[in-house]
Formats: structure tokens, C-alpha cells, sequence
């Protein structure tokens, strides 16, 4: 018997990806030192480490702590710089890669934020919006934390992208709904959520924070069930596309998400633990889909609710 043929295409803000898995940007660098683990071609797109205006060494150690279901970070955006991503990585990155390039970009200023995406044209397939990141000009308030401050970077980097927009989602808000509306009202060709979480570690030995910075981002599987609840609000809130991710770690987690509603899913931390998560969720959704015949990917969701 000939197997049927299954649709893994979606399209994330117009954007035709050829199956709904992606890399979350930061545990990915640009790609290249994970194309000898597997054929980075095989995903829907790679979304890479955030970029800013200028080259950021990152925050002092320790940067990474584990936790009993996860880790928290503090890395601090390190990445070289816009300017040396588009002369030395990206040609690099363009001979091995012909999937969906997404550039995740970060400022401390809107005017940051608008030079990236313009200096980006439409050299990647798509711009995703760190809108986790303190804005100078307004005493460091996170530009994702309140509506109107999203709609604002949302409308004005649209302007000047050249190519469709997603914004990212940070999960320390108030109300996820407003947030995302406020994304979709500012031009957001799509959103992904969420970005990590807020939380601290104390050193006991020196009875001190264990992060210079107190705080950082937690990620992993930890976060999973929170990330699925705002993902599913954000599902009823707007009509964008949704790239759905926090504590994915397998096939099921992966189709837990997309059942909430989310159009894809990206994996990040969970690819500390085993470089060939990505390539697996995908044969595994594929698999599902197969198995419980599905015959296209965007026909997966719940069909009982309370
Ligand atoms: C080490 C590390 C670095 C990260 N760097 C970035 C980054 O540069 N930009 C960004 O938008 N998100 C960054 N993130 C957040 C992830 O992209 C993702 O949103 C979050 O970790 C939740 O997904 P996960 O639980 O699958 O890791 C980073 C996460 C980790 C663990």
C-alpha cells in the first residue's frame, strides 16, 4: 500500500515554511555548528541568536544554572554585532542553509531596533522582534511589558522591515491577551511565545545572589504548562500565526502546543540535552499525523472542549 501524502507546509505570515519546526533563537548561535549534528535544511526555519546594533560581549559568569526542571540564564545577548553578522556570518550561513532564515533582532532603543532591521533588507526570510530587552529612553522598562509600548516597536520596525515580522512575546506580563492584540494592532505579521521567564538562584554559600544581575531567564521543560496556557489565550485573542515554544521537549509537547492553537513550535533549551531534538519532533509530528490520519498539519486540533 502506497503511503499517503502528508501536508507539513504552514504559513507563518506569509511565509511558507515546509514543516512547523524551528530552532528558538539563542541556543542555536547562527546555525553553523549544528549542521554537522543534522541537515539544518530539514526544518521549517532556523531562528537565530538575537543580534544588535553593536557587538555585545555578554554578561559575566556564571551565566547558566541548572534547576531541577530546567536552567536559568543570564547570557546577556552576546553576539558581534549586526555588521559582522551580515559580512562574515550570514554569507557563511546562506552556502549550507536553504531554509527559512529568521534573524532575531534586540536594542536598547526603538531607533536600535529600526537600523538592524534596515542594515537585515531582505537578506533573511523573516525578523523576529526581542521585545524583551530594556529601553533606555523610557528608565529601562521592558519594551514587551505593557500594550502600548509593544503596539509602538511593533508599528515602527514594520516600517522598515523588508521582511515579514514576528514578534516574541515576553511572558512577564500582565494580561498575554492585550499584549498580543496590542502586537497585531502595531502591523505583527505573526508572534511566537514565549520568551523565558524571570527567576533568581541564591548563592548560600556567600549568601548572595547567585546572577550578577539577580535575576534571569528560565527555560525547560519547567515552564512548559505555563507557556501552553499563554499560548492558548494568545490563540484566542488574535488571528496571527503562532510559533508556540517554552519547555518543548518531545513530539508530544510539540503537538500539545500546536493542539492550543500555536501554527509551529521551536525548541531552544532542550537542545542542550540532545542536538537532534529538532529533526525528531519533526518526523515525530509527521508520524502522528500518519498514524491518526491527519492528512495535513494545519488540521490538528482539539476536537473536545469543556
Ligand atoms: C541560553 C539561552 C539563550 C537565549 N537567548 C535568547 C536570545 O538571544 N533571544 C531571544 O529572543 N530568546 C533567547 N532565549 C529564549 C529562547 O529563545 C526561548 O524563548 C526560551 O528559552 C523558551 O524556550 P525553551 O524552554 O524551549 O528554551 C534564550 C534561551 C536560552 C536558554
Amino acid at each position: 500500500m502506497t503511503q499517503k501524502k502528508i501536508n507539513m507546509k504552514v504559513d507563518i505570515g506569509g511565509v511558507v515554511w515546509k514543516n512547523p519546526v524551528s530552532t528558538a533563537s539563542g541556543v542555536f548561535g547562527f546555525g553553523e555548528e549544528y549542521s554537522s549534528f543534522f541537515d539544518i535544511n530539514a526544518l521549517g526555519a532556523i531562528c537565530l541568536k538575537s543580534l544588535t546594533l553593536k557587538k555585545q560581549v555578554g554578561n559575566d559568569s556564571p551565566r547558566i544554572a541548572e534547576t531541577s526542571s530546567g536552567i536559568l540564564n543570564s547570557i546577556g545577548l552576546q553576539n558581534p554585532g549586526i555588521d559582522f553578522f551580515i559580512k562574515h556570518e550570514l554569507p557563511k550561513l546562506k552556502k549550507i542553509c536553504k531554509t527559512n532564515i529568521i534573524a532575531s533582532i534586540a536594542g536598547s532603543s526603538i531607533e536600535e531596533y529600526a537600523i538592524i532591521a534596515e542594515m537585515l533588507g531582505s537578506n533573511v526570510n523573516m525578523i523576529e522582534l526581542n521585545i524583551s530587552c530594556p529601553n533606555v529612553k523610557e528608565e529601562c522598562i521592558t519594551f514587551g511589558i505593557n500594550s502600548k509600548s509593544v503596539e509602538n516597536i511593533t508599528k515602527k520596525i514594520k516600517k522598515v522591515s523588508k521582511v515579514p515580522l514576528i514578534v516574541k512575546l515576553s511572558p512577564n506580563v500582565e494580561n498575554i491577551c492585550d499584549i498580543s492584540k496590542a502586537a497585531e494592532s502595531g502591523g505583527a505579521d505573526a508572534l511566537s511565545l514565549v520568551n523565558t521567564f524571570l527567576g533568581m538562584k541564591i548563592d548560600i554559600k556567600n549568601q548572595k545572589p547567585y546572577f550578577k544581575n539577580t535575576f534571569a531567564g528560565l527555560s525547560g521543560p519547567a515552564i512548559k504548562p505555563i507557556a501552553l496556557r499563554m499560548v492558548w489565550q494568545a490563540r484566542l485573542a488574535t488571528k496571527l500565526p503562532i510559533i508556540g515554544l517554552g519547555g518543548i521537549t518531545c513530539t508530544n509537547d510539540a503537538l500539545e502546543f500546536l493542539m492550543a492553537g500555536a501554527n509551529a513550535v521551536a525548541i531552544g533549551t532542550y537542545g542542550f540535552f540532545d542536538p537532534l531534538i529538532w529533526p525528531k519532533i519533526k518526523d515525530g509530528i509527521e508520524k502522528y499525523l500518519i498514524e491518526n490520519n491527519i492528512n495535513d498539519i494545519k488540521n490538528i486540533s482539539l476536537t473536545n472542549s469543556y
